[in-house]
């Protein structure tokens, strides 16, 4: 968001020359935040960064010159739509590395996973058609989906991942009106802004499903390989063997999200629809970024990089978890996330989360208000918390002054209402067991809070 806001006068000018479908969209509330968090003072909990700091500025800069000497003229023209032959290899080895083959005909390389997502919803729905989507989801893809007026069903998760069971129920719903989903949208790994992995049953479940129901999986994967303890669980997309599953990869949290670069493998037809919609978008992703990450792979070890970065978020993630154990309330409880970068917080139902922001933001401290991550108006007591793109010592204060507001407002509920503050829940996050495996079958579940439930 530019600083300038529109004036009323502006908007009516411009209002009725506005599509119908942008009515419903708003802007996602990390954009807005990056704004103001971008501010040095602020200690942003807000963002989903990866710590670029840890990429060695000598590493980038014989990249360029390998790029300038190799590649110059190739680095600065047009590309084909469907991405380089180059970076289809690399895209190869990151899918291999989760047990994933793809043939490069099935990938198109995207600007970003984001626009993966605004692909699909290009490509698949009309206005009213009907998306199932877990809750909370990924507060970015919620534009998108306004966007393209769809009518999104949030699925309840728990520790486990999404929980399938309801997806079943709410697909029986929907067939007695009539209706079927275009896809069912899911992060099945370390979700954003959850934290919580879908368990290996659910994962076979849900590619049953939609095999039997043929509907399309939108599996949205960035964060696969931050994995910090446990085993890896395959992807949607490896159960399913392609046929119905549309696997969304990025670079952004393996090397860069200023690259841009991001890909879809997908079923063929589904794959030559995407591909339509990306010419009208932006014709191509950038050539130079796909050539400095060719050059990349080619001189590097690209999991040595990913090592560093998971063996730094462990340790953020371990302090923050350690820091909400010390500051927050019995009243609140929290996800332990075995990867990625976020952990979901769900404070008593009598906090407003996005009342609770501005109060932070005088504190200079920032998080995601959980209503960011639902298209109905739920997660207002609820907050996203992020450990990859901040240090030790500003988690630990973040933390620290979030749970004092926090504080404030449970004492004055209980001096208002006379009701003393409750015992801890059952489900407040456990004691943290360094190395211990948590995401093994049937062992996360009493590891991780439960989630909010879905009301519909
Ligand atoms: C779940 C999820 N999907 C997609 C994206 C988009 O990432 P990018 O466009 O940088 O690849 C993000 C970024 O944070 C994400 O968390």
């Amino acid at each position: 968001m530019g600083e300038r806001r529109s004036t009323k006068r502006d908007l009516e000018r411009y209002g009725s020359l506005f599509a119908t479908r942008m009515q419903g969209v708003r802007s996602s509330a990390m954009r807005d935040l990056m704004a103001v968090t971008a501010q040095p003072e602020i200690i942003s909990l807000a963002g989903g960064l990866p710590d670029t700091t840890t990429f060695p500025p000598e590493l980038m800069a014989s990249l360029m010159g390998k790029v300038a000497e190799e590649a110059c003229a190739r680095a600065l023209q047009y590309g084909p739509t469907e991405g380089s032959e180059e970076i289809k290899s690399c895209i190869g080895q990151v899918m291999a590395a989760e047990g994933m083959r793809a043939d490069p005909e099935d990938i198109l390389v995207t600007t970003g996973g984001q626009q993966v997502i605004d692909l699909v919803c290009r490509a698949l729905l009309d206005p009213g058609d009907v998306v199932i989507a877990e809750a909370p989801t990924y507060p970015g893809a919620v534009p998108s989906l306004c966007a393209f007026q769809a009518d999104v069903i949030q699925i309840e998760m728990d520790g486990s991942g999404m929980r399938v069971d309801r997806m079943e129920e709410a697909l029986e719903r929907l067939d007695r009106a009539g209706r079927k989903p275009k896809f069912i949208y899911t992060i099945p790994s370390f979700q954003n802004p959850a934290g919580v992995t879908m368990v290996l049953e659910r994962r076979q479940r849900l590619v049953e499903i939609a095999a039997e129901r043929e509907i399309l999986i939108l599996e949205d994967n960035p964060y696969g390989l931050l994995r910090y303890e446990g085993e890896a669980l395959p992807t949607l997309r490896s159960l399913d063997g392609g046929e119905y599953v549309i696997y969304l990869g990025t670079f952004s949290k393996i090397l860069s999200p200023g690259l841009r670069l991001g890909w879809a493998s997908a079923p063929r037809p589904v794959l030559d629809k995407l591909n339509l919609g990306k010419q009208g978008a932006d014709l191509c992703s950038s050539s130079f970024s796909q050539a400095f990450v060719a050059a990349y792979f080619a001189a590097q070890d690209w999991r040595s990089y990913l090592r560093t970065l998971t063996e730094l978020y462990r340790k953020r993630r371990d302090t923050m978890l350690d820091a909400l154990a010390e500051h927050l309330p019995s009243e609140a409880s929290w996800t332990r996330p075995a990867g990625g970068l976020f952990v979901w917080a769900t404070l008593p139902a009598y906090i407003d989360t996005t009342d609770l922001l501005a109060r932070a933001l005088r504190e200079q401290v920032a998080f995601v208000p959980g209503r960011a991550a639902y298209v109905d108006g739920r997660g207002g007591s609820e907050l996203r918390l992020n450990f990859s793109g901040v240090t030790d010592d500003d988690i630990r204060e973040g933390v620290r002054r979030i749970g004092r507001i926090v504080r404030e407002q449970v004492d004055m509920y209980s001096t208002l209402t006379g009701v003393q503050a409750a015992p801890p829940p059952l489900t407040r996050a456990p004691e943290r067991a360094p190395g211990r495996a948590l995401e093994a079958a049937g062992d996360n579940t009493a590891r991780v809070v439960p989630l909010r439930r879905a009301t519909r």
